[in-house]
């Protein structure tokens, strides 16, 4: 099984990546010292279609899992939801050594780490992510948490994983959409790393057995190597800092789009075209050529995503952009490419240059 160490201030901990690691998922929790009783929180989608082979897999290694069921979507990652696991946890008689195990995507991940950094003061949590999104972005750096009604993600807690195990078998059962809206955070991790990443990107998706079926642009190869792009900004800054709010590539664009969509537009879609965003306004300041725009653009339609910006007025934009965590002072945080391998944090953007870009 492919083995990542992630180190952290606190620590380190292993990613397990391999097919069919799910099956492996109880032996690697006893080889960390871990036993007896522990919780596998997962949602009612994901639960009846992956919870029966974690929960054999845990079995088969000695511990006793109570599978505990949330319900399904963004709306349910919030403190209702919390209070209730933390019920489920006390029912479950699972004590302060006992592991807490997300399985399901970001909502799940975010929701149960966030528990698992407070029930009973913190306990073991392990990360099994199933989405595309949660196994290349949300499962590692420990970030987890959740929305509360003045916004997302306000309320959470740097949790660190005792280990996160990936089994990208699971992804089979993704839907298309979903797949594809991982992907969104694939290509950014491809422009944030460099040519080796992207270039590998841009074949696959050019190909058209591909285009055909999402699921297969994506070897556990290419799997692997996204998900090291994310590894490596965690570990130089680990609290975010610096470094790691690179990671938000698209995402001031897509974040304002997304509000002004009520959350009813899927975060990868606007991700996606919040990264041509940020390409062409990096071009219009003289600081990446036409041909990473047109690049990064090509790449993002080969794999589906429309490119087209929002038909909301481009001042209703700005103007979002600024209720954002994204903001500095007076100005908002934009997040640029120069070159494909070469992005950056720039806080001298103005007005005029963003509605320039949101006019189309
Ligand atoms: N903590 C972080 O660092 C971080 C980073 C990025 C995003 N996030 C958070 O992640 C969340 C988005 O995550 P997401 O895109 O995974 O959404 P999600 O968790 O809602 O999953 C998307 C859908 O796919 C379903 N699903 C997941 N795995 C499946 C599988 N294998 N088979 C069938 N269905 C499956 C889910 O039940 C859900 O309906 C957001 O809340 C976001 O804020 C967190």
């Amino acid at each position: 099984m492919n083995t990542t160490t992630v180190t952290h201030p606190t620590g380190s901990y292993p990613i397990y990546l391999a097919e069919n690691a799910l099956a492996h998922a109880g032996a690697k929790l006893a080889d960390l010292g871990h036993t007896g009783r522990c919780a596998v929180v997962t949602n009612e989608t994901v639960g009846p279609l992956h919870g029966s082979a974690l929960v054999a897999s845990l079995q088969s290694a000695g511990f006793e899992p109570t599978q505990i069921e949330l319900p399904d979507g963004e709306q349910f990652k919030n403190l209702d939801t919390v209070a209730q696991l933390y019920s489920q946890l006390i029912e479950a008689k699972l004590d302060r050594n006992s592991p807490v195990i997300a399985l399901g995507g970001g909502v799940i991940g975010d929701t149960v780490g966030f528990a698992a950094a407070s029930y009973l003061r913190g306990v073991p949590f392990v990360q099994i992510p199933t989405s595309l999104l949660a196994m290349v972005d949300a499962s590692v750096g420990g970030k987890t948490g959740v929305d509360v009604p003045e916004g997302k993600n306000l309320v959470g807690a740097f949790k660190q994983p005792e280990m996160v195990l990936i089994d990208p078998n699971v992804l089979n059962t993704l839907s298309d959409i979903e797949f594809r809206s991982g992907m969104a955070e694939v290509i950014k991790h491809g422009v944030l790393s460099g040519e080796t990443l992207f270039k590998a990107i841009e074949s696959n998706s050019k190909k058209p057995e591909n285009q055909a079926n999402p699921h297969h642009i994506l070897s556990t190869e290419l799997l692997h190597d996204a998900i090291m792009v994310k590894v490596e900004v965690v570990q130089e800054d680990p609290f975010e800092k610096g470094r790691r709010a690179t990671l938000n590539l698209g995402h001031t664009f897509a974040h304002a789009f997304e509000r002004l969509a009520n959350f009813n537009m899927r975060h990868g879609d606007a991700v996606a075209v919040g990264t041509v965003c940020a390409a062409r306004l990096a071009a219009r300041l003289g600081r990446c050529s036409a041909n990473t725009v047109d690049r990064i653009t090509a790449v993002i339609r080969q794999v589906g995503f429309s490119t087209q910006i929002p038909d909301y007025a481009p001042t209703e934009m700005w103007a979002a952009m600024f209720t954002d965590k994204k903001r500095v002072g007076n100005t908002v945080r934009f997040i640029l490419p120069r070159a494909i391998g070469d992005v950056d944090i720039f806080t001298d953007v103005q007005a005029g240059d963003v509605l320039a870009i949101l006019a189309g």
